[in-house]
């Protein structure tokens, strides 16, 4: 079991931690000063394949590169003399106001990379009343996020077999979840090369190569998983549908075919399940079209930050034509985002609110919750700026009249 085996709160658990280490992780935090640079001190902390996991994208990169690059394709036109003094960043999200428009997307092995890592970010999340999403693939019972993050959602990862989404979607209800995500972008296991070149496995071989990229990482080795096996066990897959799975061993992870996934199935999961449904992995507008016919209430317009179909279109290229199809639902992004100048984009271009993936990993790898928080403030602070300079006090007033094309 991961930390469902105990009640101790995820801050104190982080501080005390800190203290031993003479330490509270903030001074690994005084050169970060914009997302970008969790990365490095993240390079340094974490075993070379998890951070090649955590890091890569798949096969030549072009996916996740391209989403980065995509921003540099709109250039803004502020407005001047406007009175911004009373600027905010409150967002409203299917019915619900949040206090940022960014959140935390569902990150696989989360509690991997950072010790108790879906605890910290569903925490936060709550703390700042923003979103966090848990991953299917995560290391921790979705009971236990989402008794810590009340503003948790859930991502499910679903084969086209009804005997395992029923039960899935019916253990989500319970749970006490109010929205699920479908992702439906992996179709099939990607081609990640990179984990193969790093030595990255689900689940990861106990290899001597793999010894030997631990013993070179004794801050993770002891801070985050002989730290995590001491006290809640071997972490486990847990909320994926089959038997529980050990995330080290020399088990072979069990076949799941998610290629007969089908609109059908979203339709039994649309019958069955009471709350918000969104999917997550669109990019093509007429699959929108489909998903608003089907009744779900937003799309997290991605291409899972390129690990999956290389080459797949950016999702910022793409949002605009989704907006149009999207009629009464939400759309959301990710993919890329690292500045506010980014989320404004973003906002600009039609979002509603957007998801930031690798750099929050980093951020609760190196310095736990400490580390979320700050990486929040960073943004949240340049986008509080840069209302100002763009002349808006509210998130709603950001519209394609602010945005100008880039030309080469
Ligand atoms: C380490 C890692 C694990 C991920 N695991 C999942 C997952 O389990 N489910 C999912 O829908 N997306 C997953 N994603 C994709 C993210 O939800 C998100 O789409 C992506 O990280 C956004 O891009 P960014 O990292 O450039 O912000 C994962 C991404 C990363 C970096």
């Amino acid at each position: 079991m991961t930390d469902i085996a105990t009640t101790r709160p995820i801050e104190a658990d982080h501080r005390a931690a800190g203290r031993r280490r003479g330490t509270s992780g903030l001074r690994r935090l005084r050169n970060v000063l914009c997302l970008d640079d969790f990365e490095a001190p993240a390079r340094r902390f974490l075993p070379r394949p998890i951070f090649g996991y955590v890091s890569g994208g798949v096969e030549t990169n072009s996916a996740r590169d391209g989403n980065r690059a995509a921003f540099a394709e709109w250039q803004f036109l502020p407005r001047v003399l406007v009175n911004t003094r009373a600027r905010h960043q409150r967002t409203t999200v299917m019915g619900r106001t949040y206090d940022l428009p960014f959140g935390f997307p569902p990150m696989g092995s989360t509690s991997l990379a950072a010790y108790r890592g879906d605890s910290v970010l569903a925490e936060v999340a709550a703390e700042l009343n923003t979103i966090m999403i848990q991953s299917g693939a995560s290391l921790t019972p979705m009971e236990r996020v989402r008794a810590i993050g009340p503003t948790a959602w859930f991502q499910a990862y679903l084969p086209g077999e009804r005997e395992i989404i029923v039960p899935l979607v019916e253990r989500a209800q319970r749970a006490g979840f109010d929205t699920l995500v479908l992702t439906v972008d992996v179709q099939v296991i990607a081609n990640r090369e990179n984990n193969v070149r790093s030595g990255y496995g689900s689940p990861l071989r106990p290899t001597p190569r793999l010894v030997w990229d631990c013993a070179v990482r004794p801050r993770w080795s002891f801070g985050v998983f002989a730290r995590t096996v001491l006290r809640h066990g071997m972490p486990h897959l847990e909320n994926i549908g089959f038997p529980r799975m050990p995330v080290m061993g020399f088990s072979e992870r069990p076949g799941m075919a998610r290629d007969g996934l089908s609109w059908e199935h979203l339709e039994l999961m649309r019958r069955m399940w009471k709350g918000k449904l969104v999917l997550k992995g669109v990019l093509s507008p007429r699959d929108v079209r489909i998903a608003r016919e089907s009744g779900v209430d937003g799309i997290l317009v991605s291409n899972h930050g390129g690990r999956q179909l290389d080459y797949a279109v950016s999702p910022l290229r793409m949002l605009p034509a989704a907006v149009a199809e999207a009629g009464d639902m939400t759309v959301m992004l990710d993919g890329g985002i690292r500045r506010g100048t980014d989320v404004l984009k973003a906002l600009a271009l039609g979002a509603k609110f957007v998801f930031i993936g690798r750099p929050f990993l980093y951020a609760a790898a190196i310095a736990g919750p400490a580390g979320v928080r700050h990486g929040a403030s960073l943004l949240k602070d340049e986008i509080s700026r840069d209302m100002a300079m763009l002349g808006i006090d509210s998130l709603d007033q950001m519209n394609r009249e602010l945005l100008v094309p880039a030309r080469p």
